[in-house]
């Protein structure tokens, strides 16, 4: 069942994004949006929208242009300006095989490109809809969405100790939920959720983003290369600000595990088989 949406959404963001002039640009751009993820937040965007009634397809190029979004916002955080990191997705980051100008073009170049897939391919949407979509998707990739989080998460590094909770939680709600925010409430207006659908996804999206980035500081601390493909060890190096350096792995464990508890309540509202599975992945992924 997940695997086929997996398929599904590989097949379309092939689609969506085509090779064109200048051809080093797009296959820069198409480089990190098709290397093996997990897909989490178009499968989250498709299921949302099933499970409310509405139609996969109607959501299909939503959810391409997040993924397509989120790994923009993957070639950025690589770079050796912000993280610095030489592995993505078990390959070499973007810029250590396009260079540096190119990957930062490519995700800049992935923003409005990813907004576009949206706006032309979205054919059965009303108009309403449509702009809410577009608003939303501005708003979690811009100055008030991942990009803040990112810019605090850099300001934070090398001092965590001197940073309180509020910014942490200001770091994880930006840099990492406002993404899955993103795919769970657009999953909801394609499907014309109510409000009390909607502040329920969104409910759900808080409690779920949160606890994704909570999960992934402590993988950094707990897993390994072959199973995150990434470089790992690196945020206690490079002293970030993260749920494990603030509260210790224990409570950082102890925290998670309240929230995934807390998905779980909504869940078993949507009664969906695929959301449970990417809660337990988390859960077994981390050993609580
Ligand atoms: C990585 O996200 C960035 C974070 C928010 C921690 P994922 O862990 O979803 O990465 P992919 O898409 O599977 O590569
Ligand atoms: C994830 O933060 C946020 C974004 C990529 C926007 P991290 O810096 O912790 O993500 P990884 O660990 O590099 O995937
Ligand atoms: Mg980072
Ligand atoms: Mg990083
Ligand atoms: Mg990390």
């Amino acid at each position: 069942m997940m695997n086929d949406l997996i398929k599904l959404i590989d097949e379309n963001l092939d689609k969506f994004l085509p090779i064109e002039y200048p051809e080093e640009l797009f296959k820069s751009m198409r480089y990190t949006v098709l290397l093996e993820g997990k897909r989490l937040r178009p499968v989250l965007c498709l299921e949302i929208c099933r499970c409310l009634g509405g139609k996969i397809e109607d959501a299909l190029p939503t959810a391409c242009a997040i993924e397509m979004l989120h790994a923009q916002t993957l070639i950025h955080d690589d770079l050796p300006c912000m993280d610095n990191d030489d592995f993505r997705r078990g390959k070499p980051s973007n810029h250590k095989v396009f260079g540096e100008a190119t990957a930062v073009l490519a995700g800049d170049a992935l923003i409005s490109y990813a907004a576009q897939v949206i706006l032309r391919n979205s054919k059965n949407l009303p108009a309403d809809v449509l702009l809410q979509l577009l608003d939303d998707f501005c708003t979690a990739a811009g100055a008030r969405g991942v990009i803040a989080g990112q810019v605090v998460d850099i300001e934070a590094e090398g001092h965590p100790e001197k940073h309180c909770a509020e910014k942490l939680d200001f770091i994880h709600e930006h840099k990492t939920g406002d993404l899955f925010k993103l795919a769970i409430v657009s999953g909801a207006r394609i499907a014309g959720g109510s409000c009390e659908q909607i502040e329920d996804a969104k409910k759900f999206a808080r409690d779920f983003g949160l606890a994704f980035q909570i999960a992934d500081d402590i993988l950094d601390v707990v897993s390994d290369f072959e199973t995150m493909g990434k470089t790992l060890g690196k945020d206690a190096q490079s002293g970030k600000l993260t749920y494990v350096t603030m509260y210790g792995l224990d409570n950082a464990k102890c925290k998670l595990s309240c929230l995934l508890d807390s998905c779980d309540v909504i869940i078993n509202k949507y009664n969906s088989e695929i959301l449970r599975e990417i809660v337990k992945g988390i859960r077994k992924r981390v050993g609580i």
